[in-house]
């Protein structure tokens, strides 16, 4: 038997912590012919993804994670979808089995396994989340397959959100999920939501930005969760300073890495062992 590979498909993804985590969690287990590798594919040309999935199976990996930008195009590459991937409409983790590329999606369990562990009841929880991306999709699902039922979405692309929206309400019936553009108005109009959510893209690279108003403040018995893992945030800081429990994105990141695990290896997902690797 050779190496076991897997890897991490997306543009750039020199910056994830994905590889180390995954690194870790094998030397850990006791897994030393696991290996996990950055696989940077660009967006251009278009057929390079194809190219790099198929690749995979061919240089007989195990599986990989996708990341941005590719997650919403690797779809239409796999043979078969869980549900979650199939209603969500991305794909983040990629199992090759018997030839088979076999697509899920660990960011919504993923991202309910973080909250559910933290002690926060979303099923009577008032959500909003800004931002109607690829996270977006996946966390909107996680929360109403977990029993949320109000969730308001706000986007600087207000149809993306709706179409988020029409997907949901299709798959989940009785959830109520409302749309409307991010801006000052409707974030002020929804300020008092129980869970604040950004997984918009604001305040990744330019640090002093934030999806917010300054002038819109928090309450102590709010949760603001910002999807951005490894830095603080402007909007988390803005959260802390109001004293709202501000949560960064580190947690989802662990828990959908430690799924991801557990479906390659077929071993109980290593919650505990990824998360001491970022605290050595
Ligand atoms: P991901 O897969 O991580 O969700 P994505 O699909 O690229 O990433 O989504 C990025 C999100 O950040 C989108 O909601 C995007 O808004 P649009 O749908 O209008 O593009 C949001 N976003 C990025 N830059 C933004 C900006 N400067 N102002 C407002 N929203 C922004």
């Amino acid at each position: 038997m050779g190496e076991s590979l897997v890897g991490i498909i997306g543009w750039p993804v020199s910056h994830s912590q994905s590889p180390k985590m995954h690194s870790y969690a094998f030397s850990k287990l006791g897994l030393f012919d696991w290996r996990y590798l950055f696989l940077p594919v660009d967006i251009a040309p278009k057929h390079r993804l194809q190219e790099a999935v198929f690749g995979l199976r061919a240089l007989n990996f195990v599986g990989a994670n996708i990341t941005v930008p590719h997650k919403e195009a690797v779809l239409p590459l796999m043979d078969s979808l869980s549900d979650e991937a199939l209603c969500i409409g991305a794909v983040n983790t990629i199992h090759i089995k018997d030839g088979q590329l076999l697509g899920h999606n660990t960011d919504a369990p993923g991202f309910v396994n973080d909250l559910l562990e933290q002690g926060i009841d979303i099923s009577a929880m008032k959500v909003l989340l800004l931002g109607a991306g690829g996270s977006a999709r996946a966390i909107t699902y996680g929360l109403l397959a977990h029993g949320c039922k109000s969730i308001t979405i706000l986007n600087r692309t207000e149809e993306k959100a709706l179409v988020i929206a029409k997907a949901m309400s299709q798959r989940f019936s009785e959830s109520l999920v409302k749309t409307a553009a991010l801006d000052f108005s409707n974030i002020k109009n929804n300020a008092h939501a129980d869970l604040i959510i950004n997984t918009t893209s604001i305040g990744l690279t330019d640090l002093s930005a934030m999806p917010w108003d300054p002038q819109i403040h928090f309450s102590s018995s709010q949760v603001v969760y910002d999807i951005i893992y490894g830095k603080k945030t402007k909007f988390l800081q803005h959260a802390s300073l109001s004293q709202a429990r501000a949560i960064d994105g580190l947690g989802m990141l662990i828990h959908q890495g430690a799924l991801a695990f557990s479906i390659w290896t077929g071993l109980k997902a290593p919650v505990q062992i990824m998360k001491d690797c970022f605290k050595v």
